[in-house]
């Protein structure tokens, strides 16, 4: 078997830097190509163990490049597509709307189109593999579960632009017959996680001794996911997954944010040898986001009886691993926290 060639996009990203090393070391027969913008998200550093791999190629560009992006997929002739280039944060949506349309929905306009372009409607084994976010769907009440027939719904622009994008997706495999599967996955954290998400963010906060910002009573619910089992069910949904379908991906994990951050906090304090609750009085309540979603949680039983895939590390397992994560690593906190993140810092929560 000759090597198979695969682009990732994002792959400087958080969970593309896990999907791209699981790719790269579980494939030495297939080259692995990460596209990357690097924007204030995406940093080779996620990736310096695999750097020197002979089937891993970095390239930096940006996916709302059309020339660029078509000289690209003609140059390599990509078999398949893991997509995962995104702006990726609520709060920056609701600040800058207009970048998540560019990227999450015309970036992967033009990924398609290339895609499209490249093997001119013979598709016999590609595959154009779009992730996508739970957040699609909305929000539920107090009871039920997002499953793959749930309607969309999205409040934020981020999960706008990301409903739009998966539509297009969908709409390239009835209009094209173009090869598709979608995810939709829930929160996810763990190491390399850019440190203005929830758990990093809290996390670097307490390291600091500064005010954990509670989005309005707490009461919000999140299904979290550790980062790893998500790169684990993308390879097997890239491998497995039945053409045009989507799979739901959660953690079978809801969590109050609240009742998380306390956790956190209990965590770290005994981490750091600090006094049991001292890191509890950080926890400040501030101005609530707008149109922020009560509840997410995923059905994933469609993922685990069809392709049985059920997450391998529980939360407060997962939770550890990624404390341990960031307090070996406070020079990769300082790195992406410096510069143009202070000043983002200060427009959030001023
Ligand atoms: P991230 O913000 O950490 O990484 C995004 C990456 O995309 C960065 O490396 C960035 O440089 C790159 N990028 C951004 N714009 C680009 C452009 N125009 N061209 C090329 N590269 C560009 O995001 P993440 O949390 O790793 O999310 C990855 C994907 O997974 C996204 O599509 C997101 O919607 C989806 N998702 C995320 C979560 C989560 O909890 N983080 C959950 C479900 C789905
Ligand atoms: O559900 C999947 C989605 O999860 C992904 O598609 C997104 O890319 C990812 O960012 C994440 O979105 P959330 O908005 O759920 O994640 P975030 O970490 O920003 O917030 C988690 C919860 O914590 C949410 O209810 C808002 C709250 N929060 C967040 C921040 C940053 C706070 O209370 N304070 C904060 O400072």
């Amino acid at each position: 078997m000759g090597i198979k060639s695969i682009l990732i996009t994002g792959g400087a990203g958080f969970i593309g830097s896990h999907v791209v090393r699981l790719f790269v070391e579980k494939y030495p027969n297939y080259h692995i190509y990460n596209l990357d913008a690097l924007t204030y998200a995406g940093n080779l550093e996620n990736l310096k163990d695999i750097e020197s791999r002979t089937n891993y190629t970095f390239i930096k560009g940006d996916i709302t490049d059309e020339s660029f992006i078509k000289a690209l997929f003609e140059t390599h002739r990509f078999e398949s597509v893991i997509h995962l280039a995104a702006e990726s944060h609520v709060d920056r949506s609701i600040k800058d709307p207009l970048a998540f349309v560019r990227t999450n929905v015309f970036g992967t306009m033009i990924l398609l189109n290339a895609f499209k372009a490249s093997w001119k409607d013979d598709y016999s084994n590609k595959l154009f593999y779009h992730i996508s976010t739970d957040e699609v769907y909305g929000s539920l009440g107090d009871t039920g579960l997002f499953t793959e027939r749930t309607s969309y719904d999205p409040n934020s622009p981020y999960s706008a632009s990301k409903a739009s994008s998966d539509h297009f997706v969908r709409a390239y495999g009835e209009t094209y017959g173009l090869p598709y599967v979608i995810t939709n996955c829930s929160n996810n954290y763990g190491q390399n996680q850019f440190p203005e998400k929830l758990i990093p963010l809290f996390i670097n906060n307490i390291l600091n001794s500064k005010p954990l910002p509670v989005y309005g009573d707490g009461n919000y619910t999140r299904d979290w996911l550790y980062v790893k089992d998500h790169a684990i069910a993308i390879d097997l949904v890239f491998h497995k997954g039945k053409n045009s379908e989507t799979y739901n991906i959660g953690g079978f994990n809801e969590w109050k944010n609240i009742d998380l951050v306390k956790l956190l906090c209990q965590q770290m304090d005994a981490k750091l040898g600090r006094s049991k609750g001292s890191s509890d009085a950080l926890i400040t309540y501030v101005k609530d986001r707008p149109g922020h979603d009560l509840r997410y949680a995923i059905d994933a039983s469609k993922i685990k009886d069809e392709l049985g895939w059920v997450p391998t590390v529980t939360f407060e397992e997962g939770l550890i691993k990624t404390i341990d994560w960031y307090l070996s690593n406070e020079q990769w906190l300082d790195h992406v926290t410096s510069g143009t993140y202070q000043s983002y810092y200060q427009k959030q929560y001023s």
